[in-house]
């Protein structure tokens, strides 16, 4: 899978696509990022993106000839799948969305700042419109990573334990049941015996009553 993302601060996206999970994703080559600077795209005096907003008020607007020099620009050589922008008004980001995305080829995203992109970008280019959440960011940045994180981990092959993804939190719609690991007993908190047992059926019965506990407790909106 290739994924572009467009955004003023690429600085921002560094890090998180050069640790764990995400960069054991590239070293295998199952997973390419690329992150473009949308100044780079500007022909304006200063390598200006943003200006005043129509009709007054506080804040700034992306403008759209630097965004859509980058698009098409990156549209001339990639076929993209989806063109994305992340906004605190897009359609909430879920395991279902991130399990859809993972089996894309090519993904662009489009990282919002200041009050948004002018609205004929949404309008022209963009297919799919993503929140991460009912909080509003500075910039899409830090949500273009979570999307990313969240898509990264479901293509088959980055994962070295392929099952771990299927028994996460989300897969089924229940929480994961809870886990333990050694030592089987420490301040006379004991590990709970059936994991213990050596019973496969027991075991896998258990996680899911616990799971099934767990969800009705927490998020019973899940059910
Ligand atoms: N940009 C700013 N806030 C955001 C959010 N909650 N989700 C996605 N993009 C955003």
């Amino acid at each position: 899978m290739r994924i572009d993302i467009i955004t003023v601060q690429p600085g921002l996206l560094e890090s998180p696509f050069s640790h764990s999970i995400l960069k054991r994703a590239q070293t295998k080559g199952l997973l390419e990022v690329h992150t473009h600077n949308l100044r780079d795209y500007s022909n304006l005096k200063h390598k200006q993106v943003d200006d005043y907003q129509f009709g007054g008020g506080a804040g700034m607007v992306m403008m759209l000839e630097p965004m859509v020099n980058a698009i098409e620009t990156l549209q001339s050589k990639v076929q993209y799948d989806e063109v994305i922008y992340l906004t605190p008004d897009g359609e909430t980001l879920n395991q279902k969305i991130a399990n859809q995305l993972s089996l894309k080829g090519n993904l662009l995203l489009l990282c919002g700042h200041y009050k948004g992109i002018d609205e004929r970008i949404r309008t022209h280019f963009v297919t799919k419109e993503i929140s991460i959440g009912d909080y509003v960011l500075s910039g899409g940045e830090l949500a273009a990573a979570v999307l990313v994180d969240a898509i990264g981990r479901l293509i088959p092959g980055v994962l070295n334990d392929e099952t771990s993804a299927l028994l996460d939190s989300f897969q089924d719609n229940l929480l994961a049941p809870p886990v333990y690991t050694r030592p089987e007993e420490f301040r006379g908190w004991k590990v709970p015996d059936v994991l213990l047992s050596g019973d496969h059926k027991k075991i896998d019965n258990w996680r899911h009553d616990q799971a099934l506990e767990r969800t009705k407790a927490r998020r019973p909106d899940l059910l």
